[in-house]
């Protein structure tokens, strides 16, 4: 066999097997919710702005942002702008690699802080960027973003923003339609669902996971990379990577 093709092989099995390694995952999420307890995921910069992300889970974006090669990010949830830059280094290493020239990151919140948008904005990395003020679900930032994406053919989505049931299946159900077919919808922070947070409106039963699960049930559209969720172990979005079919 091919040595790249069975290197790939050896991977794959592997993976399967943490998919019904109970032990594995049992310390992998009780790592986890320790971690998240102690603030960890605040700790990390991409390009000098703080991103809130687990790493292991910006490793999967990388990977899923090389495969799919989209021209468009879609992000919500801004907060200092760490990801947004994130995304948009990857679109721009996608670039110098003949992937698509023109691709963008455009980036939704509700508050985008007047110190937070003026490092953002004198970033190098702010030439493939667009920011909206705005909640992701009020009608009128849906229309802008409907007509943003109308330049774009392939269209990636990550939901990082206000992390109740509600909001985000009303995210799901607004802003799935524009993910294109292979492409991905991540919906962060599913992992609430199994750790109680203090001083939070979310929570066990009131989460991103419970809004994946309802939007599951009618969008068979959309799948969950099961095999995505084995290989990390530890991420802070079991079940939400979605790929469109
Ligand atoms: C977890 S932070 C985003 C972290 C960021 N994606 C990163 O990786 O560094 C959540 C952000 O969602 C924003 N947010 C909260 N409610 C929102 C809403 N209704 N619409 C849009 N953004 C919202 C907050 O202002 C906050 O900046």
């Amino acid at each position: 066999m091919d040595k790249i093709q069975e290197f790939r092989e050896e991977c794959a099995s592997r993976i399967e097997g943490y998919a019904n390694d109970k032990a594995f995952q049992g310390i992998s999420r009780q790592w986890l919710e320790e971690s998240m307890r102690k603030g960890y995921p605040y700790n990390f910069s991409w390009m000098g702005r703080p991103i809130i992300q687990n790493p292991v889970d910006m490793v999967a974006m990388q990977e899923i942002i090389w495969e799919t090669q989209p021209d468009l990010i879609i992000e919500t949830g801004i907060a200092h702008g760490g990801s947004l830059i994130y995304y948009a280094s990857l679109l721009e290493l996608n670039a110098i690699s003949g992937g698509p020239q023109l691709a963008r990151v455009l980036g939704i919140d509700i508050d985008i802080r007047e110190h937070n948008r003026g490092e953002i904005e004198s970033h190098p990395m702010f030439r493939r960027i667009a920011l909206f003020q705005g909640s992701s679900t009020e009608e009128t930032t849906i229309d802008y973003v409907r007509d943003f994406t109308k330049k774009f053919n392939k269209i990636l989505l990550i939901l990082d923003s206000n992390h109740t049931h509600r909001h985000v299946l009303d995210e799901l159900e607004a802003y799935t339609p524009l993910v294109s077919l292979g492409s991905y919808c991540v919906v962060f922070d599913t992992h609430v669902e199994y750790f109680t947070y203090a001083h939070r409106p979310w929570g066990k039963g009131n989460n991103p996971m419970t809004a994946v699960d309802a939007f599951l049930a009618n969008h068979p559209e959309f799948e969950i990379d099961e095999m995505m969720d084995a290989k990390l172990m530890i991420s802070v979005a079991p079940r939400g990577y979605l790929r469109r079919k």
